[in-house]
């Protein structure tokens, strides 16, 4: 028997090659539930990730100024939806590297009826974006140094009073990234640890919510 072929798609490549296989899955929280496409050659094709939704239960409340939210690495969009539904009034920014996985957020957002979702690449992020809430279970899979890269990018963005919430599994080096942002002189905070995951609040040192992140 001829060995079989490794499926070489990665869930962060630009343009995956895998076949198409789209299904559906249920985001299910106390406040949303969201009906959600999905497709081989996107991140948790087959269900929602429960670090995804660890994130979604815990993460911060909106507060009125949080205008600009970004799902950084917004995948078919489980996490933007999400907040796009909890905040009808504010803008949520999905940035996302895959184009198959854009073209079902953009689609998932359509089908949800929610009209404040931006899906965007990385290329159309305008320069100038001013962002106050940042959300991401980020791709760690393409390497610490890209990673780190790409935060820095994304942190350099938030506003004054701006912060970032991570969801990031422990054994993929959660706690080396709380001490590599602390490094870069971001102050952290572990808003909480649950099952294998660790949910980390950034914010600039000089921003109050970087002492009482709500
Ligand atoms: C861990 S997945 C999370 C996906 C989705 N937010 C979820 O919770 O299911 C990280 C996502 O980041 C995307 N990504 C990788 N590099 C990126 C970049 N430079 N800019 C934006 N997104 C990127 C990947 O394609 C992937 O969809």
């Amino acid at each position: 028997m001829a060995p079989s072929t490794p499926d070489p798609t990665h869930y962060f490549d630009a343009e995956p090659s895998a076949d198409s296989a789209e299904q559906t899955v249920e985001l299910v929280l106390p406040d949303v539930q969201l009906e959600l496409t999905t497709d081989r050659g996107t991140f948790s094709a087959d269900r929602i990730d429960a670090g995804t939704k660890l994130l979604l239960l815990d993460g911060p409340p909106h507060t009125p100024a949080d205008d600009v939210l970004v799902d950084l690495g917004a995948g078919y969009g489980p996490i933007a939806l999400a907040l796009a539904a909890r905040n009808p009034g504010a803008e949520v920014w999905a940035v996302e590297i895959n184009k198959r996985a854009r073209a079902l957020c953009a689609r998932n957002a359509t089908a949800n009826g929610l009209a404040n979702v931006r899906v965007v690449s990385p290329d159309e992020v305008p320069a100038d974006l001013v962002v106050d809430r940042l959300w991401s279970n980020p791709p760690i899979r393409i390497g610490k140094a890209a990673l780190h890269d790409l935060l820095s990018l994304w942190l350099e963005r938030l506003g004054p009073t701006g912060s970032a919430h991570l969801v990031v599994q422990k054994h993929l080096g959660a706690d080396s990234l709380h001490r590599w942002l602390e490094s870069e002189g971001w102050a952290v905070k572990r808003r909480g640890s649950r099952k294998s995951f660790r949910l980390l609040d950034v914010a600039s040192p000089e921003s109050e919510l970087s002492r009482n992140i709500p």
